[in-house]
């Protein structure tokens, strides 16, 4: 049988999950705010209901953000030259005819999806705070719909990019979110940095 390799732990599989999973609802049900989508609201008994799962939701959806920091913020902190010439060649998603660099454990789209997230899930974890404790105070509410709303058009892109990235346009890849394991060759050939490092190459 081929060696594997292990690239996410168990904890990271949980916890992408549970991001994941909250982030969806969240959004599903913020898009149903936003446009008044009563077949939505009525699956969680009205408005009403549909708030509270929302606000619980993202109770949820922001520790579990906190958590994911010690998986993936260090290497996302970090860049090199091959980096740069990923970007240039855009990942060879454009084009079959240009060199992709050899890639560590994550490439820098990766990186930069995973800092995007970051910033966009704290401005809409902080804003959702406001728009639900601070009632009372109407400038507040103004800024705290503004942040929430711009930070939700992040999600709107970035969510459904990574998604299909991590699915349709990268066979092989979903696998990761299950198992969290790949055989040795295919490790070798997609992240052979990352492979070197750590004493297999
Ligand atoms: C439900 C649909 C989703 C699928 C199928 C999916 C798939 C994946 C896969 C396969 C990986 C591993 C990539 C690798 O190690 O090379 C991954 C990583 C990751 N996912 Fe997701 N994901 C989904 C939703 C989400 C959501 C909603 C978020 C954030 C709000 C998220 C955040 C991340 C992060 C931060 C990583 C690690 C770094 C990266 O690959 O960019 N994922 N995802």
């Amino acid at each position: 049988m081929a060696e594997m390799v292990r690239k996410s732990s168990v904890d990271e599989i949980l916890n992408h999950w549970i991001l994941a999973g909250s982030c969806i609802l969240l959004m599903i049900t913020g898009f149903a705010f936003l446009f008044h989508w009563e077949a939505v609201s009525s699956v969680f008994g009205g408005v009403n209901g549909m708030k509270t799962v929302h606000n619980y939701g993202g109770v949820v959806f922001s520790l579990s953000l906190l958590y994911s920091m010690r998986h993936y913020f260090k290497d996302a902190l970090e860049y090199d030259a091959d980096d740069v010439q990923w970007f240039k060649v855009a990942g060879g998603y454009l084009s079959h005819k240009v060199t992709v660099p050899p890639m560590g454990k994550y490439n820098p789209g990766q990186k930069l999806y995973y800092l995007a997230i970051v910033g966009a899930g704290i401005a809409i974890a902080l804003s959702g705070f406001a728009l639900w404790f601070m009632k009372d105070n109407a400038s507040m509410l103004l800024l705290a719909h503004l942040v929430h709303n711009i930070a939700f058009i992040v999600f709107v892109i970035a969510v459904p990019v990574h998604v299909y990235l991590g699915t349709l346009a990268n066979p092989g890849t979903f696998k990761l979110m299950v198992s969290g394991t790949l055989p040795l060759s295919e490790a070798k050939r997609r992240y052979p940095k990352w492979m070197k490092a750590a004493g297999k190459m």
